[in-house]
């Protein structure tokens, strides 16, 4: 008999993606878990990939978490189209999408919040207050709801995903967290359900996070170690296009997210811009040891 996939299950409450995930447990397989908030890119997908080869299982969910947007921020205008995603999503052989409503997440306003020490007080963090105390809420009761013994984040967010790396370990959860490189356009742009704001010219401009990160990257393998003289020149690049606004340019350690003045060990740079109506952002890791410099695409 040939052996046949069983097709995508999509779900929209909280008891059907339970019972689902839990009677593939009884049978025995690993579960695996992607969070996403859908509009689906093929950064997202090659994590599902990387998610079916680490379990028998594998779940996605889409939610766009209004407890992570602040106010002004493009919750209403994020793009969505839940049908395209369940396709991408079947067609890559994930078993459960899992696609609540807010009012199935949020029956009611939470009175539970996440704080942050350390991790969130530089890159992101101060610009978007309340974003990874939001993430970090949704992230624990997707965990809670779908039980899974490992997950997938993406490095292209990279606070992110240090901060959720850490949450597991403080909080105990028994999930494996796993990282995925950042997946990027033929260019260089990393992609992101956000590229769909730019405009063809815009599109054009944005590159020039990535530029400024191989100009980084180029400047530390010549030698350079002052994380000054990188950022320097990571902003030069930037501010030479016109209609790109720098929101930061930073050089932090990578297990405290705390910024470095020296660029030796596991360093991360980061960049954050807007790019017409869009705030995008970037990094690179570097391992930076004996005078020699490696790229960390994913981190352990
Ligand atoms: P979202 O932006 O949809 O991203 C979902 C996952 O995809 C994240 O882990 C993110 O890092 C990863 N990802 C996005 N673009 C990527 C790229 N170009 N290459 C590789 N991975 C990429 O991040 C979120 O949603 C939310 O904050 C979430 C974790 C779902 C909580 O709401």
């Amino acid at each position: 008999m040939i052996a046949r996939r069983m097709a995508l299950v999509l779900v929209r409450t909280i008891a059907e993606a339970r019972a689902a995930v839990r009677r593939a447990k009884r049978e025995g397989k690993r579960v695996g878990f992607v969070p996403t908030m859908g509009y689906l890119h093929e950064g997202h997908l090659r994590l599902v990939d990387l998610c079916r080869e680490r379990a028998d299982y594998c779940a996605v969910s889409v939610f766009v978490n209004p407890t992570q947007f602040g106010p002004g921020e493009d919750y209403e205008r994020y793009p969505r189209d839940l049908e395209r995603d369940r396709r991408l999503l079947e067609a890559r052989g994930v078993d459960l999408l899992f696609a609540p409503s807010v009012e199935e997440m949020y029956p009611e306003p939470p009175l539970i919040r996440f704080q942050i020490e350390k991790l969130a007080d530089h890159l992101c963090g101060p610009r978007r207050p309340g974003h990874f105390p939001g993430v970090l809420l949704v992230v624990t009761k997707l965990f809670h709801i779908l039980e899974p013994d490992v997950a997938v984040f993406g490095q292209k967010d990279l606070q992110q995903l240090v901060i959720v790396k850490r949450l597991v370990r403080d909080l105990n959860f028994p999930v494996e967290i796993v990282a995925g490189p950042t997946v990027r356009e033929p260019d260089g742009l990393a992609m992101s359900s956000r590229n769909e704001y730019l405009s063809p010219e815009e599109r054009e401009k944005a590159t020039v996070l990535y530029r400024a990160l191989q100009r980084a990257k180029a400047l530390v393998e010549g030698g350079e170690r002052s994380a000054a003289a990188v950022l320097a020149a990571m902003r030069d690049v930037i501010e030479r296009v016109e209609g790109v606004r720098l929101d930061y340019v930073e050089a932090v350690e990578l297990e405290t997210l705390q910024p470095v003045e020296r660029l030796e060990g596991r360093v991360a740079l980061a960049v954050a811009a807007f790019v017409g109506p869009a705030r995008l952002i970037d990094n690179l890791v570097l391992d930076v040891r004996d005078g020699q410099v490696r790229e960390v695409p994913a981190i352990d």
